[in-house]
Parts: C-alpha cells; structure tokens; sequence
C-alpha cells in the first residue's frame, strides 16, 4: 500500500510529496524545494530538511528523488537530497529540450549533458519500482515539454498539469509549452479511472478559500474551470492563450531554471569565491548605449 505525506512550502504555494510503502519502507519523494530569498540571496534548507526528518522518523529509506519538470517558481532540492541521502535523481526525458533552450538563454557556451545531470530521463510508460510498489510514468506535456505526472496505484502526482477544479490549469506560455498539448495531457488524465486521486503541486488558494491539493478524477472532469468535460479544445486554447497573455514573468524565473536544469547544482563560484545567479536584461533600444564596454 502507497502512504502518502504532503509537505506544504508556503513561499512557493506548492506541495511536495514523500511516498512509501509500508512494508520496506522504501520511499520516494516528489518535487521538493530550497528555500531562497531573491531579495538577499539567502538559500537554506530548512523545508527539505524537515522532508529529511520525517525519513529518519519513520526509517525509510530514499530511493528516488524526482521531479514532475523543471519548476519556474523555485529552486529545486534534488541535488542537496541526493548528496545527503543518496538517491537517484529522475526527471521527464523532455528536460533535455528545456536545458538546450536554457543553455542558450544563459550563455552556457558548454553545458553540462543532461545524463551527467540526472540518473534518468523517464519516458512515457516507463516504470520505476520502490519497495512494493511501481510508479508509472505518464507523459504530460503542455505546462512545459518535460511535464510528467508519477502514477503510483491510484494516486496520480500531477505537477502542474492539473490545478484544483477551481483553479483550472497552469500558464503554457513558457518556452515549450503548449496549450493544445496541455488539454490533450488532461484528457489523457482524465481517462484514469474516476476514483484515481490527483495531487497538485501548486494551490494558489482562489478566493482566500483553505489550502486544498488532492481532488479526484471524477471530480477533476465534472468541475475544472478550464478543463471540464464539455469544453472543447478550441474553447481552452483560446481561453489559455488570453489569460497567458496578461501573466507576468514569475519573479523565480531565471533563478530556477538555471538552477533547475543541473539537477538542484548551484552555479560555480567566481575567483572572489562568490556564487551569483544571473538574470539575462532586456534593454531597451534608447538605452542600448549604456552598457560598459
Ligand atoms: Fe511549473
């Protein structure tokens, strides 16, 4: 039997999940998160650190850290899990187009290979196995080509494929993303058999409603603001496409993905011994001349 834990990172208003069997003990966790603030530069971890101890707590063993895509909004955990615990890292084989569009973004003249990175790159209908128990993959891409949600019985880890029925779907402006794929990734969700739980990674809490991240599909498919059965896919593209165009550029943004595509790595430090984060700048066209030479 899968016992699932749920760790709520405000900041970030997601979820991470440990999930374990009850026989070996054997766990998994999903998607969890440093804690960094843009303002001072401060990376800490005291969230995954309390994942850590719910492990030793209850003496399960890690076996594999993974990922439902690379995150905009935060710094992911992975590395710092795997260095402390030992566990292999996974993640979406789409990550590999992220990293290249990224590499590019940032500069990274010789990026690191993605197989140096991560210790597997999951493809649709791959399988990994943990004490009992056997997570399928399902390849869901949209919010990001690398989307892919973890099937463990009947429990469904979604990402950000899905939100809570109020909240309807995430953005798919992202480089990579596709909101024709996104509703062709929830109707594949939505063919699970209705009672299968899915679990959010993000719950913006709309109209200051609790906290809220496991709905079923059932549920899911009668009441998804943007999703329901009954809306067709012409109808949510137009109606991803508009909501889109009026989002700002998540405040983590470059942040995350530099850290993100190298597995959770900070970057190098430079010859004064200090690690930066870079943002690229888009400048203006009248102010192009203000750059030191
Ligand atoms: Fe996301």
């Amino acid at each position: 039997m899968a016992k699932v834990e749920t760790f709520y990172h405000q900041e970030s208003s997601s979820l991470s999940y440990i999930v374990y069997d009850l026989v070996a003990g054997h766990a998994i966790i999903i998607d969890s998160v440093l804690d960094f603030s843009a303002n001072s530069g401060q990376i800490s971890s005291q969230f995954v650190d309390r994942q850590i101890e719910f492990m030793e707590k209850n003496q399960l063993t890690l076996v594999w850290i993974l990922e439902t895509h690379a995150h905009a909004d935060h710094l992911s955990a992975a590395y710092y899990l795997k260095t402390k615990l030992n566990a292999k890292v996974a993640v979406g084989a789409g990550i590999q187009e992220v990293q290249q569009t990224f590499n590019t973004v940032f500069n990274y003249q010789q990026g690191k290979a993605t197989t140096d990175i991560f210790d597997r790159l999951l493809q649709h209908n791959d399988q990994l196995s943990f004490g009992d128990l056997t997570c399928r993959i399902i390849a869901t891409p949209g919010h990001t080509s690398d989307s892919i949600t973890f099937l463990i019985n009947d429990n469904a880890f979604v990402g950000d494929t899905l939100f809570m029925p109020d909240g309807g779907t995430a953005r798919c402006d992202f480089p990579g993303g596709s909101s024709e794929q996104l509703f062709d990734s929830v109707q594949q969700l939505h063919q699970l058999p209705s009672a299968t739980k899915l679990w959010m990674w993000h719950d913006y809490q709309p109209n200051d409603r609790a906290l809220r991240y496991v709905t079923t599909v059932a549920n899911s498919k009668a009441n998804n603001i943007h999703l329901r059965e009954g809306i067709n896919k012409t109808e949510f593209v137009e109606l991803r496409s508009k909501r889109d165009a009026n989002l700002q550029v998540p405040t983590l943004l470059y942040a995350s993905l530099q850290v993100n595509i190298h597995g959770g790595r900070l970057p190098v430090s430079e010859v004064n011994g200090q690690t930066y984060l870079k943002t690229p700048l888009q400048i203006a066209n009248n102010l192009q001349q203000l750059r030191m030479l």
